[in-house]
């Protein structure tokens, strides 16, 4: 991978770095250099490194290749006179492994002014920040495991190549790190908390002992508690005097948050308050519990629920299913880049498009709500009123905000990150990153092309004409909305019929869009978007469970209110009445550019049809619940083109042939769709893996089912329609919420 890697420093650190790098042939050779002669001399003796230098001013003469790689592995406070000894042309990548960061923005600015603004050090030198490292130190304790499985975060400069921060975390990953992004000022903010914190309290405890006048006595009674409390009291002393002087700001902060829980404690000990203590303690249990779960970047739910279902007479009445969702992302998202006050009436009220709306406030836009969050005022300040933002941003379980977002915050001139649960985390990015990347934009991504993201910001953002290798709507709303922030024309093609919720609502704002009959969309950059009203129909994404539910239950029949049958979403209609369905529509009407009509639906016979690519983007989000229908219908329903299903809030098709198989149903899954025997649905019990439409699919599936259907992990059901249970209740479901039975049992 290298030719020469040259180490500065050779301390734990350092020389546990040599090791790794020999044990995995990373480098033709390994030079170290050391103030001590001593530490050199045992380098060589071990085989550790071939070459030794205690001149730091023969530095100058290292890296010239750009196969080359010096890491800078000095304590915090010396790292930035290392870099001045480097030479300014040089082609190696440079990196260091400090755990406090923003001394080193500092330095970065500095080289433009002491090597010219366009040197390759600027380019070259990335920092990186691996999370490995035992209380003790010195060379001799080096190993060569220190960094296997470890995190790596690499917080590149606004300066740095984006091609020599990926051979960076190339390097990490080769050693057997697993590599995220981070933005240097967060970096420290968040390892003051997670890092310098406990190293103050972990010495102040053993510095409280110290002063205790019966020392001997309390030491020779200290336990396991103590033990684990304090191991990192034994940590280089001068290491972590450079790290708090260093990130000094965030470390009081920190600091003064801890006082105010210590404080907390010490008033509910005075009162001897054990109600308040045990609630604080408790709190803090159920955090450290979450803590431990496989990592979700701060996103993760402690409110796990289980649906059974048991079988029901009829679904009858009028329900008024959760507004849109897809809509409701938008109106946020554009009325925040509009100029003026806007207004957003129904807005859903879920999980998904409440976080979108609270990145959007930490994205500095003055944003109202009803107590119910169903009327929003949101005052824009045109296309460049966006700040950065002071945390990661949390798109939680949502593709749509994650990647519409990415469109935004690649066109700002600030850096900001998105992070997501752990279902986004494994869902892909670079269909987004790949063609942003050609704008301009400068997005890093963890592990492969997955969330969380470090958007940086972007000076030279431009237009492009995109052939998009899937029909998606949100990769092709990710580019609107990034073109509008360039000087020219932006064509999308192969959006085919996927949704066109963006391109409608911009006209509603104003801005000129051109859509063509195949789907291709041009969008002349730097409009003004006018503030307006929109008003959010319910969402025929969530209506479709209850068309399904009326069409498999005998004697059925629902009337669905307002809800938007934009003529890219109504798929669903299109394959029932195909299948055999009675469906009527009436009331149509139009609330700006989307239109509205209530829908009747009947109980009849269905049977099965085969279902290709054009229906299945018409009904992306409603192909679980059009298998439900499938089982139910007379003979083999076939659906293929239906590839996209596998990388939606879990691989959709897996999970349906799953849930089906459980209930007995004979379905198997294809490459690119499923096959489905339609019959008899006995019970069962069901895994959703977290996914809402596939835990509201099997509540349908219950129904008009032999026996009762227990499903799993609904909770994300929050995410899209918060108001399942209770409709569905309404409309005749046998249908209880609990708490799940054993959560931690499931896949
Ligand atoms: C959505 C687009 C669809 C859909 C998703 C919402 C949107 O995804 O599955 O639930 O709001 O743009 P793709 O466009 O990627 O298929």
């Amino acid at each position: 991978m290298f030719n020469n890697v040259v180490i500065v420093g050779l301390g734990l650190m350092g020389g546990s770095l040599a090791l790794a790098i020999k044990k995995h042939k990373l480098a033709k050779s390994i030079i170290a250099y050391d103030n001590s002669p001593k530490v050199i001399d045992y380098a060589i003796k071990q085989s550790m490194v071939q070459r030794g230098e205690t001149d730091m001013s023969l530095l100058r003469q290292e890296g010239d290749q750009d196969d080359d790689l010096i890491i800078i592995a000095v304590p915090l406070s010396a790292a930035a006179s290392v870099v001045e000894e480097l030479n300014p042309n040089l082609n190696a990548v440079v990196t260091d492994i400090g755990s406090a960061k923003n001394h080193l923005q500092l330095l970065s600015n500095n080289l433009s002014s002491s090597h010219g603004v366009d040197n390759n050090l600027q380019h070259n030198f990335i920092p990186s920040h691996p999370l490995a490292g035992i209380e003790h130190n010195g060379v001799v304790n080096a190993t060569s495991d220190l960094y296997e499985n470890a995190k790596c975060i690499i917080t590149p400069f606004q300066s740095n190549s984006p091609d020599r921060v990926h051979k960076l975390a190339e390097f990490w990953q080769a050693i057997n790190c697993t590599t995220y992004y981070m933005d240097i000022i967060q970096h420290d903010r968040i390892f003051s908390y997670t890092s310098h914190l406990p190293h103050l309290l972990a010495y102040a405890l053993i510095g409280t002992l110290a002063h205790d006048k019966n020392l001997a006595t309390i030491m020779s009674y200290s336990g396991g508690g103590l033990r684990d409390f304090t191991r990192i009291a034994s940590s280089d002393e001068k290491m972590w005097t450079d790290i708090f002087t260093i990130n000094n700001d965030n470390l009081i902060s920190a600091l003064g948050s801890f006082q105010r829980f210590i404080g907390k404690m010490r008033h509910s000990l005075q009162s001897n308050n054990e109600q308040d203590i045990f609630a604080l303690l408790q709190h803090s249990r159920k955090t450290k519990q979450l803590m431990l779960q496989p990592d979700t970047h701060g996103s993760s739910r402690d409110d796990e629920i289980d649906y059974v279902v048991s079988p029901c007479e009829k679904i009858t009445g009028e329900v008024s299913v959760d507004t849109d969702k897809s809509i409701s992302h938008r109106a946020i998202m554009i009325a925040s880049l509009a100029s003026g006050a806007s207004q957003i009436s129904n807005f859903l009220t879920a999980e998904d498009t409440i976080n979108t709306l609270k990145i959007f406030k930490k994205l500095g836009v003055p944003i109202t709500h009803s107590d119910d969050y169903s009327d929003i005022k949101i005052k824009g300040d045109g296309l460049a009123g966006l700040k950065p933002p002071r945390t990661s941003l949390d798109c939680g379980n949502s593709g749509t905000a994650s990647r519409l977002l990415c469109g935004i915050l690649a066109a700002q001139p600030f850096s900001s990150q998105l992070h997501g649960d752990a279902s986004l985390s494994s869902r892909p990015m670079g269909r987004v990153i790949e063609p942003l990347t050609q704008m301009g934009a400068r997005i890093y991504a963890s592990k492969k092309n997955n969330m969380p993201l470090l958007i940086m910001g972007s000076k030279n953002f431009s237009p492009i004409t995109y052939t998009m290798p899937v029909a998606s709507a949100q990769i092709k709303s990710a580019l609107i909305l990034a073109g509008l922030y360039t000087s020219g024309e932006t064509v999308i093609k192969g959006g085919g019929s996927s949704r066109d919720h963006t391109e409608r609502m911009l006209k509603n704002f104003g801005y000129k869009v051109c859509r063509n009959k195949s789907g291709d969309v041009s969008i002349q950059g730097r409009q003004i978007l006018h503030a307006t009203h929109i008003h959010v129909p319910a969402d025929i994404s969530s209506a479709a469970f209850f068309m399904v539910a009326a069409s498999i239950t005998p004697e059925s029949s629902i009337t669905l209110k307002d809800v938007g049958i934009n003529p890219t979403r109504t798929g669903i209609i299109e394959i029932l009445k195909l299948m055999g369905g009675n469906i009527e529509l009436s009331n149509r009407r139009q609330y700006g550019n989307e239109q509205i009509a209530d829908i009747d639906v009947r109980h009849s016979k269905l049977k099965g049809i085969d279902i290709g690519r054009e229906l299945v983007t018409l009904a992306i989000d409603e192909m679980p619940v059009v298998m439900i229908a499938a089982a139910y219908a007379e003979g083999t329903t076939r659906i293929s083109g239906a590839e996209e299903l596998r990388v939606k809030e879990t691989d959709r098709i897996a999970a349906m042939v799953a849930g089906l198989t459980n209930l007995k149903v004979n379905a198997k899954s294809t490459a690119d769709g499923a096959i489905i025997e339609g019959g008899k649905v006995q019970g069962g019990e069901v895994d959703s893996y977290n996914d809402h439409r596939i835990a509201m699919a099997f509540a349908v599936a219950a129904c008009n089912a032999q026996k009762p259907v227990h499903i799993s992990r609904c909770a994300n059901v929050a995410t899209s329609f918060p108001n399942f249970v209770k409709c569905a209740q309404a409309s005749g479901f046998n249908i209880q919420q609990i708490e799940s039975s054993c959560p931690e049992t499931l896949s």
